[in-house]
């Protein structure tokens, strides 16, 4: 059986947070679809189009990484690509509660799907693309926690 593991979000932008977890999925996945939400988040930085193409620089050197984007339900999309997992990062206990109410609602509505929480690097686990953003956009400094490719896009958007 051939496992392909689903890694859902905003990425809003890439962080190497999210990096790191789509990397680690190859360890227990022959494949991984990093899948981009196109209705989760309503006024993003970054278009749909600029966040699936910045994570296909990010993870090029990986071809047992796809990069794709979804409307409609992760459970569906899941089904449509023949996914057997669902990866999430898991940082701190307050991710839990919407992480585990997830989890069970796509359960829900997908029974062939089993969700498992992963847990970043230590150095990373307190990385959220808000926080990078917010530090971004305000002048701060952010090489440390974005690839070289998403520091240019945030220098090309304070244009
Ligand atoms: O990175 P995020 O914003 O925490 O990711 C949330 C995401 C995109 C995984 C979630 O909102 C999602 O799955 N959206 C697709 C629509 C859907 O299936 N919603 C019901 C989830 S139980």
């Amino acid at each position: 059986m051939i496992r392909i593991a689903l890694y859902p979000g905003s990425f809003d932008p890439i962080t190497r947070g999210h990096e790191d977890l789509a990397r680690r999925s190859l360890h227990f996945a022959d494949r991984v679809i990093v899948a981009i939400a196109g209705n989760a988040t309503k006024t993003p930085t970054f278009t749909l189009e600029e966040r699936v193409e910045l994570i296909r620089e990010v993870l090029q050197d990986e071809p047992r990484i796809e990069v794709r984007s979804f409307d409609g339900l992760l459970a569906d999309f899941a089904r449509a690509v023949k996914a057997n997992v669902v990866v999430r990062g898991l940082r701190a206990v307050s991710d839990f509660e919407y992480e585990f109410q997830m989890a069970l609602m796509n359960r829900q509505l997908n029974d062939d799907l089993e969700t498992v929480f992963l847990v970043p690097a230590l150095h990373l686990t307190y990385l959220s693309s808000s926080l990078v953003r917010e530090v971004a956009r305000l002048g701060g400094d952010v090489t440390e926690f974005v690839h070289p490719a998403v520091l240019a896009a945030f220098k090309h958007k304070a244009r």
